[in-house]
């Protein structure tokens, strides 16, 4: 019944009687009054005017799981797509895992907070409810685990093109795969791409991605480094809507990954344009392996592999894995 009326609201820009109301849902007006006022405690903006009856105002900003399915549902490209939308969950890379084995497809998971989210190199990822766009794609490739190498390097530039067209902010890639808010490179973006193997087989790909949206600010720990869109910004953004641009961008690019070779560089073409929104070529890094071994020197290029190429104190080569290693720029983050 809420979803009806939903319905009727959305197909005006104008008041709508109860009464007419009413009479299209075959229910009585304290009914209607009652769906409105639970919608209303959902977040719907729902105005009503004496003689006017109700409408409906900005319904884009609720954020949950009619909204976006109402929003995938006007795409060809996003409709066929099961969509999975929580309130609360431990994290939607862990929720995506779970149904490796009983779903097929493409599945999105979403959700408003996550209470164990997970980050590169077994960190944890900050998930506050309300503030940003936590989410997961899974995907079946037909593909070698080696092909998919480095497919999170070709997401992250989806998400920068999408949140650069979205917002017009300065964003650009801090290698492998953090989004930075230029010039001072608070990261705003993390991504967490994970292989299911079975049999040597490629079974899944899970993408989790999380985006700093509406942050007004951020625990202690990590403070110095976050930002948010609406702190670059000054204002907030409509999670849902954001999401759609960044899965059009994404899946309606993924032939890209498709190993298109750049003619001069022989590199895939993705890897050219990689190359240009990369922020941490031609500086100067720290590389960090894991425990205290870590070294300095200069990130010169990207192998087509989509390894950082960097260039150490002693004049050695190193060859960084974006599986293995973290780099953080001398002067700051970036
Ligand atoms: C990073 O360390 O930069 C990657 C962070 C990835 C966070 C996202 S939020 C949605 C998805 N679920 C998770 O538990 N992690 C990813």
């Amino acid at each position: 019944m809420k979803n009806e009326l939903l319905k009727i609201l959305r197909s005006s820009d104008d008041y709508i009687s109860g009464e007419l109301i009413s009479n299209q849902l075959n229910v009585t007006r304290a009914a209607v009054w009652k769906a409105v006022k639970s919608l209303r405690a959902q977040g719907y903006n729902i105005v009503s005017m004496k003689h006017h009856g109700y409408k409906l105002e900005n319904s884009a900003t609720v954020y949950n799981e009619r909204e976006l399915r109402a929003l995938m549902d006007r795409s060809e490209l996003l409709k066929n797509i099961k969509l999975f939308f929580f309130k609360e969950i431990d994290s939607t890379n862990l929720a995506a895992r779970r149904d490796v084995d009983s779903l097929e497809g493409i599945n999105l998971y979403v959700a408003d907070k996550q209470l164990a989210g997970r980050g590169r190199l077994g960190r944890s990822w900050h998930s506050e409810p309300e503030s940003g766009l936590w989410f997961t794609l899974m995907l079946r490739p037909h593909a070698t685990p080696e092909k998919l190498a480095n497919l999170t390097l070709f997401v992250g530039l989806c998400v920068q093109r999408a949140l650069l067209k979205h917002t017009g902010l300065e964003i650009g890639i801090k290698w492998p795969n953090d989004l930075v808010i230029m010039p001072y490179g608070q990261k705003v973006c993390g991504i967490l791409t994970e292989t299911v193997l079975e049999d040597q087989q490629v079974r899944a790909v899970i993408i989790g991605i999380g985006i700093n949206v509406n942050n007004s600010a951020f625990a202690n720990d990590i403070e110095h480094v976050a930002g948010s869109l609406r702190l670059a910004s000054g204002h907030d953004y409509d999670r849902g809507r954001l999401l759609i641009d960044i899965l059009h961008e994404l899946l309606g690019n993924l032939h890209e990954f498709e190993n298109k070779l750049d003619s001069v560089s022989s590199r895939p073409s993705w890897l050219e344009a990689y190359s240009q929104a990369c922020v941490t070529l031609g500086k100067r890094v720290t590389v960090v392996a894991g425990g205290d071994l870590s070294c300095e020197g200069m990130a010169e290029a990207l192998n087509p592999e989509g390894d950082l190429i960097v260039k150490m104190e002693d004049g050695a080569t190193r060859v960084c894995h974006s599986g293995e290693v973290s780099v953080r720029g001398l002067a700051g983050y970036i």
